[in-house]
């Protein structure tokens, strides 16, 4: 979730690359990076900070270029700091890489790599592509670049420069890059935000291509050395359509992030062959983690909610006492920890200030802490012991959409690697490797009811009040949908497990109440449809998330979405799909800024 912009031609090659990396820098900003080749030199800098920093440093030093590569950054590996931007220098400093994605196989590289020699500067995954091409490159760019990514493992868009070439070698696997071509010059970026000022005229690279870029032109072949006849295409976008990737709002964009974002978030961490979950930043308090007697997971807003459906999961899959706190409660209720306490901190913005104070009191009283966080290098993430990175990258609208999704995927590879190490057996641990396994593609299913969700929204715009019920793994998304739903369109909405409705919310049915009902195939199937009946008893109107297929309940229901069947545990991840749009709809709707909800931050660093 990085930017990439390069420049070959004519021009001063320093303002175009500044102003192309600014245009890209909603899409990630902790660091970023520039590296020209002028008089016979490859020119490095990098800061930490918004690009404005780095642009107040390049313009004391007045380079004249007309070739390089630059980057702004939102960290996977290592945290924001000027050595951890890129671009990455291999060991002689003659060859500069930028790059977007995550290297997979960033360990075993960097070992085989450190055997023959090479000295590492960084713990970036980018800096061992540097590395690599340096080791294959005989003089050749695009075949040492070509080289080197045989090796890799993972996803990556990449942009290499060497000091005495006047080239720019360019490679894609599922991390998007585009050629610019202009008169006598040529643009990459990641994102055609980036050069649209410049051209209009672009070739998107596929997956697997690489292209070299010369002040003649450009050549795209594959990692076969075949060349590609490359389809030139014209952008029609306007700028603002492009930043929010054609959606009219961020929040709608990442929705349909989800199949990707969960992806990323579960790239690497699933071992197959032993059943458990490979979690690198947790690995290393495995002891700790076995002797756990206590698991606290502590977060606020739609984090808490991620926790409590890992509460769930924790508890049934790892069978170790779990409970989840309010990060704001935490602390003033003198929680009782000691060194067998592992505390989970839960936090899209790893900087709130809520959640930041639990982990400082658990930190006091002996607790283990890790972090579960999507910004790297944030406060939570350097205060804990350790912790995960869900990857999700950045997550501009105010209401959680996609990061909640990604915290709960992670929360249930943390279940199963707790289970794994006490009494969960290799099958039971397999078939839950295999069923996150296949999420993604069935968060993509979900997402094509859209228009159904959107037409559903229709009828309910007007209402002032929402009742939203789950029982078990899917109580936490009925206080998800319902938060949703007031976050963005300001309707009441109540979240409560569908049993407890007959303790109080009952009294609240009627003909204008809308009640949402997830209610998948799972062990309290038949408990929901009573709850259902009650609803429907008293004219209530019914909106349920349902399994595939799910005829008895369709019929009881007034409206109905079904989602993909998967195990119970992971329900929670595509029914909350529909209520993310059901929200969004409505909210559109209603006229109001979806992005930017009244009274609402997406970072709240005040107590
Ligand atoms: C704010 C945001 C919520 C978010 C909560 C926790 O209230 O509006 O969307 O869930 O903070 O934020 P965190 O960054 O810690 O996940």
């Amino acid at each position: 979730m990085c930017g990439i912009v390069g420049y070959i031609g004519k021009k001063e090659a320093v303002p175009i690359l500044i102003d192309g990396i600014k245009r890209l820098e909603y899409r990630g900003y902790d660091s970023a990076g520039i590296a020209v080749l002028a008089d016979n030199d490859l020119i490095l800098q990098k800061k930490a900070g918004r690009i404005s920093e780095l642009e107040k440093e390049i313009s004391n030093l007045k380079i004249h270029s007309t070739i390089g590569i630059a980057h702004t950054r939102w960290a996977t590996h290592g945290e924001p700091s000027d050595s951890n931007a890129h671009p990455h220098l291999d060991c002689s400093g003659e060859i500069a890489v930028v790059h977007n994605g995550i290297i997979e196989n960033n360990n075993t590289l960097r070992e085989f790599l450190k055997r023959k020699g090479h000295k590492f500067r960084t713990p970036t995954d980018t800096e061992v592509i540097a590395h690599l091409v340096e080791e294959y490159y005989k003089g050749d760019l695009l075949q040492a670049t070509r080289f080197a990514l045989a090796e890799v493992e993972g996803t990556y868009g990449i942009a290499v420069i060497h000091k005495r070439k006047r080239e720019i070698v360019i490679a894609r696997m599922g991390s998007p890059l585009v050629v610019g071509q202009g008169k006598d010059e040529y643009f990459v970026a990641s994102d055609v935000a980036a050069l649209i000022h410049y051209t209009r005229e672009v070739v998107y690279l596929e997956d697997g291509e690489l292209a070299s870029i010369t002040d003649e032109g450009y050549m795209v072949t594959n990692l076969n050395e075949d060349e590609i006849i490359p389809k030139i295409e014209e952008v029609t976008w306007t700028l603002d359509e492009i930043e929010k990737g054609g959606y009219p709002h961020y929040m709608l964009k990442e929705i349909f992030e989800q199949p990707t974002t969960l992806e990323n978030a579960i790239r690497g961490r699933l071992n197959f062959t032993e059943g458990i979950a490979r979690l690198d930043g947790l690995d290393m308090n495995l002891e700790a983690l076995q002797d756990a007697e206590r698991i606290i997971l502590t977060a606020c807003g739609t984090a808490w909610h991620a926790g409590l459906v890992g509460e769930y999961m924790i508890e049934k899959t790892a069978g170790i006492a779990c409970e989840v706190e309010y990060a704001s409660e935490f602390r003033y209720r003198s929680p009782i920890l000691d060194e067998r306490s592992v505390v989970f901190a839960i936090t899209q913005s790893g900087e709130t200030a809520d959640t930041l104070a639990a982990v400082k009191e658990a930190k006091r009283k002996g607790a283990l802490t890790l972090g579960i966080c999507n910004v790297v290098g944030s406060s939570i993430a350097r205060k804990t012991d350790g912790g995960i990175y869900i990857h999700a990258g950045p997550e501009i609208g105010v209401a959680s959409t996609k990061a909640f999704t990604s915290q709960v995927i992670v929360l249930s590879m943390v279940a199963l690697l707790l289970g794994r190490i006490r009494h969960l057996s290799y099958e039971e641990g397999r078939e839950i490797v295999e069923a996150i396994s296949e999420l993604p593609s069935r968060v993509g299913k979900v997402l094509k009811q859209n228009k159904k969700i959107m037409n559903i929204a229709r009828k309910f715009y007007k209402s002032n009040n929402f009742l939203f019920l789950g029982r078990s793994y899917n109580y936490p998304v009925a206080l998800e949908g319902a938060l949703k739903l007031k976050e963005i369109s300001y309707i009441h909405a109540e979240g409560y497990p569908a049993a407890e409705m007959k303790h109080g919310p009952i009294a609240l049915i009627d003909e204008k109440m809308p009640v949402v009902f997830i209610a998948t195939k799972s062990m309290v199937y038949d408990k929901i449809i009573s709850n259902i009946q009650e609803v429907k008893c008293r004219k209530g109107i019914v909106l349920a998330v349902i399994s595939e297929g799910d005829e008895e309940i369709k019929n009881l229901v007034d409206y109905a979405v079904e989602v993909p069947l998967t195990i119970d545990m992971l329900s929670p991840i595509l029914t909350t799909i529909p209520l993310q749009l059901l929200a969004y709809h409505i909210a559109v709707m209603r006229g109001l800024d979806v992005d930017k909800p009244r009274n609402l931050a997406k970072s709240v660093t005040v107590e």
